[in-house]
């Protein structure tokens, strides 16, 4: 007999079928004469309800039907009688697949999600992290159809690279251990590169996409990238997936009207496929989580200038709010406390920051006219900050090399970039989304290693 899945299985109405289903004990309450298990198999946030007449099953057997236990249910779909759930599994046959020891980890209700982490490969399987996990896979799905739908073709850029994309200096080396040279007896030697050449572990796909872009039109990626930073905040990870689309001939407002536009789709995405793992989430870690999400669609994202940005913050201190890192004036680069004033407390909505200072920014961003602002796009969410980070990106090629020379970067490590400015230069611009932060907005979770299965960071637990 084939499986159903529970999702399917709490769909049926044909009363009286038989049907299998196979899951993860999630409890088990009864009495002396009769059991009630909910099942989870992960395909919903929903368990399905097993009712097993004790004294037609053996002993030992039940008494390995424990939370955590991977069971296999024959039975009769029944009408449910309780409320909170239309069906149930009158069982016929259970048989044990995996039994769960007293010391299961995942066991007891209430532990915090910092405990969790430390059993990454046992977390999945809770109800928190089951239905963060499947509304990070229909994001995902929601950004491709998204591209798809725009005409924009899915770019793979390289994960090895001589590239610093941000010119940050934050990049991993990759090393080589040529295990054939030295024997597997000898000591690894760590100290070796690329097979001769410097190579690192990408941290933003956008110079490869710019070619892409220029030459398909519209391009987007969607993998991997690593930062170097010892940042130790519920926000930064070392490891983390980002979305970037790079369009030719798109100018600044242009740029802002797709920034707005995609994140509204993924979020209505999700209201309109993930509402039972939202009410969950509503329910368990966010009260406002829905109506938060409901209002981002709707409202009009706030498009400001640094400079307004920073005259508001500035206001704010004169009526006495209070910053951990101070208003220092032009140039400083905001916080998140900062941003998260903008958009909590004074605009109540996304804010899309324009126009900021061109040496707090990338070295590849497009300057205005006035030679020290540049055409930057930051989207700032509540309860995130910065959730895309965007620009038009200069076209011209001496002024390029002019900024990466005046930067003390290395020309030569950027020969095949500014080819796309010597050859057949044109306006384009693009933007990154970082991809677990949108996750962290969608699912009300605090802690961004809360939205990736296997977070990596400078103090990891477990790998
Ligand atoms: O602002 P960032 O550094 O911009 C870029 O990498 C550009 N090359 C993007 C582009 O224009 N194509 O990063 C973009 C976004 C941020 O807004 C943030 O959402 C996310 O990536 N991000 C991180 N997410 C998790 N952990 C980190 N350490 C992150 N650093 C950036
Ligand atoms: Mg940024």
């Amino acid at each position: 007999m084939k499986r159903t899945k529970i999702i399917d299985v709490l769909k049926r109405t044909d009363f009286g079928a038989e049907v299998l289903v196979k899951g993860w004990v999630r409890t088990r309450r009864g009495s002396k004469s009769v059991s009630f298990i909910a099942l989870n198999d992960g395909s919903t946030i929903k368990n399905v309800q097993i009712v097993a007449d004790n004294e037609k099953f053996d002993e030992d057997l039940l008494k390995d039907i424990t939370t955590g236990a991977c069971i296999s249910v024959t039975g009769t779909l029944v009408e449910s009688q309780g409320s909170g759930q239309a069906v149930e599994v009158q069982a016929t046959q259970i048989e044990l697949l995996g039994a769960c020891p007293a010391d299961y980890p995942m066991q007891k209700k209430g532990q915090s999600f910092e405990y969790m982490r430390k059993y990454a490969h046992l977390r999945l399987r809770t109800n928190t992290f089951g239905a963060v996990f499947r509304i990070r896979h229909n994001m995902a799905m929601a950004i491709h159809r998204y591209f798809h739908e725009h005409g924009f073709c899915y770019f793979n850029t390289p994960i090895i690279t001589a590239s610093d994309a941000e010119g940050a200096g934050e990049m991993f080396q990759v090393t080589t251990l040529d295990l054939a040279r030295t024997g597997k007896e000898e000591k690894v030697p760590y100290d070796r590169d690329f097979f001769g050449k410097k190579a690192s572990l990408t941290v933003s796909g956008q110079l490869e996409g710019e070619l892409g872009a220029t030459a398909l039109g519209a391009i987007y990626t969607f993998g991997p990238t690593f930062r170097a930073e010892n940042s130790n905040t519920p926000r930064h990870l070392a490891e983390f997936w980002m979305i970037e689309p790079e369009v030719a001939f798109m100018d600044q407002t242009e740029l802002m009207d797709l920034e707005e536009d995609f994140i509204k789709y993924c979020v209505q995405w999700a209201l309109d496929y993930c509402m039972d793992d939202l009410e969950f989430l509503n329910k368990m870690i966010d009260k406002n989580l829905i109506a938060t999400l409901q209002s981002v669609v709707k409202e009009d994202f706030v498009r400001l200038t640094y400079a307004e940005g920073l005259q508001i913050l500035e206001e704010a201190v004169k009526k006495g709010q209070k910053f951990e890192f101070p208003i220092t004036g032009w140039g400083m680069d905001l916080s998140s406390e900062h941003e998260r004033y903008l958009v909590e407390t004074h605009f109540q909505r996304p804010v899309i920051m324009t126009n900021y200072p061109s040496e707090i920014k990338a070295f590849y961003m497009k300057k205005n006219e006035d030679g020290k602002t540049m055409q930057g796009t930051d989207v700032l969410f509540p309860r995130i900050g910065e959730i895309i980070g965007g620009s038009v990106r200069e076209e011209n090629y001496e002024k390029l090399v002019g900024e990466i020379e005046a930067r003390g970067m290395e020309e030569k490590d950027y020969g095949w970039y500014l080819d796309t400015r010597k050859y057949g230069s044109c306006p384009h611009a693009g933007f990154g989304l970082g991809f677990e932060r949108l996750i962290l907005f969608v699912t009300g979770m605090q802690n961004i290693r809360d939205v990736i299965p296997f977070p990596r960071t400078p103090k990891s637990a477990e790998f």
